[in-house]
């Protein structure tokens, strides 16, 4: 009998989607779920997004598209992104895909040949592993524990790069941790970035509209400029207006990068479909008080979470300041019991507190970090209060 590609004894399911599809089945049974496993945004795109879908609709002639996005789309992801400081850069630079995973697994595709290394720091997001898997790459896995408030250290950095990567994957906004990276930490990660040329850079920074706290948004080439000609910007319709199934993502950074990947869509998917296209231009153009109001939301729930988590003795909770999501170090439960559960690792805790009090999480090991678990917080406001009651007496019950 003929085998599967060796590639596939590598990829795994997506580790997020696998507790996601648990809650729900517990759901359909007739539990009283509450999840905080997946993270989706949990609001819709304004009307005019739909409208300009419906009105492309009516006049989509159905045929194949740009490789690289519509020169309106492009435009509107070019105006989009000076707001945070990126400018200079001309359609040449730009390229789209069915979302920024998609861009990513395009990325590696270009950038990377077999055994090269990808560094990254750990918590990661979950695909980070799988791209570098998939792609037969070697993992350069930087480890950010909660004591260093999960965040990459300068000297980390150096050290890494002097060992010449072929990218170093970087996300700021965290997914998982929330955590962003102030100014002066971007710039003295830029400082270690300029000294090491052989490696590409790669900012996966989708949730750069979501920052609290009047944080602000930083990038490497907004202190260091000299990066721009190996470092590629990754964004993504997804979180920022609630699109998360529209599927468009985008990258910019230099022509050659944004050709190959324009010529990897050429032979994957061809073009991003005309109604999305006009979905995402609208998304973009239209008015933004859809991410704006969301940040406000997620500050104030971020708090209610935050404020629990500090409550509970021995879990170490670094605040994040971003995106939609935290991530407490949960190790002081390890070797205690809920019941008849018995709980030694971070996936043993989440199937208790999912059991005992139908609260989903997702557990640590996903993001590399088994100490922890993730809790994504965009349900909505009413369940938030009762999924944290639950989540504080489950830690009360614990003997
Ligand atoms: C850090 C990070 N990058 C990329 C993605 C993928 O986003 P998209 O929906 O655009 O594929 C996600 C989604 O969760 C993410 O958290």
């Amino acid at each position: 009998m003929p085998q599967l590609a060796s590639r596939m004894g590598r990829a795994k399911p997506s580790a997020i989607m696998a507790v996601a599809e648990k809650a729900k089945a517990l759901k359909a049974a007739g539990r009283d779920i509450i999840s905080f496993s997946i993270g989706v945004p949990n609001f819709l795109p304004g009307d005019h997004v739909y409208a300009a879908a419906r009105a492309a609709l009516d006049k989509d002639s159905g045929q194949y598209g740009s490789n690289r996005g519509s020169d309106a789309l492009l435009d509107a992801f070019l105006a989009h992104i000076e707001a945070v400081g990126l400018t200079g850069y001309t359609r040449a630079n730009c390229s789209t895909g069915i979302g920024a995973k998609h861009v990513l697994f395009n990325l590696a595709e270009a950038l990377l040949d077999e055994g090269d290394t990808i560094a990254y720091a750990v918590p990661y997001w979950t695909t980070y592993a799988d791209i570098a898997d998939i792609s037969n790459a070697k993992r350069l896995e930087l480890p950010c524990p909660a004591s260093q408030n999960y965040k990459l250290t300068p000297a980390q950095l150096e050290a890494a790069l002097a060992t010449k990567p072929k990218i170093f994957l970087f996300n700021n906004p965290n997914n998982p941790t929330g955590m962003v990276y102030t100014r002066e930490e971007v710039a003295a990660l830029a400082d270690v970035l300029v000294r090491y040329p052989d490696t590409w850079i790669v900012a996966d920074d989708i949730y750069n509209r979501m920052v609290f706290d009047g944080l602000g948004y930083h990038n490497f080439l907004h202190t260091q400029p000299a990066l721009r000609d190996r470092l590629v910007f990754v964004d993504s319709l997804s979180k920022t207006y609630g699109m998360p199934g529209w599927r468009v993502g985008f990258m910019v950074g230099p022509e050659s990068v944004a050709k190959a990947v324009t010529t990897l869509n050429s032979n994957h998917i061809t073009n991003i479909p005309e109604v999305v296209t006009a979905a995402a231009i609208a998304a973009l153009t239209g008015p933004q008080d859809v991410p704006t109001m969301r940040n406000a939301e997620f500050q104030a729930k971020r708090d209610s979470v935050m404020a629990v988590m500090n409550s509970i003795p021995g879990v170490i909770c670094p605040r994040p300041q971003g995106a939609f999501y935290v991530f407490p170090d949960i190790s002081c439960a390890f070797g205690k019991s809920h019941g008849s559960m018995r709980i030694d690792n971070d996936v043993d805790f989440c199937n208790a507190l999912l059991e005992a009090k139908g609260v989903a999480c997702v557990p640590g090991s996903a993001f590399g970090e088994p100490r922890a678990l993730r809790i994504s917080y965009t349900c909505p406001s009413a369940q938030l209060p009762e999924g944290m009651r639950r989540f504080q007496e489950f830690f009360a019950e614990l003997a």
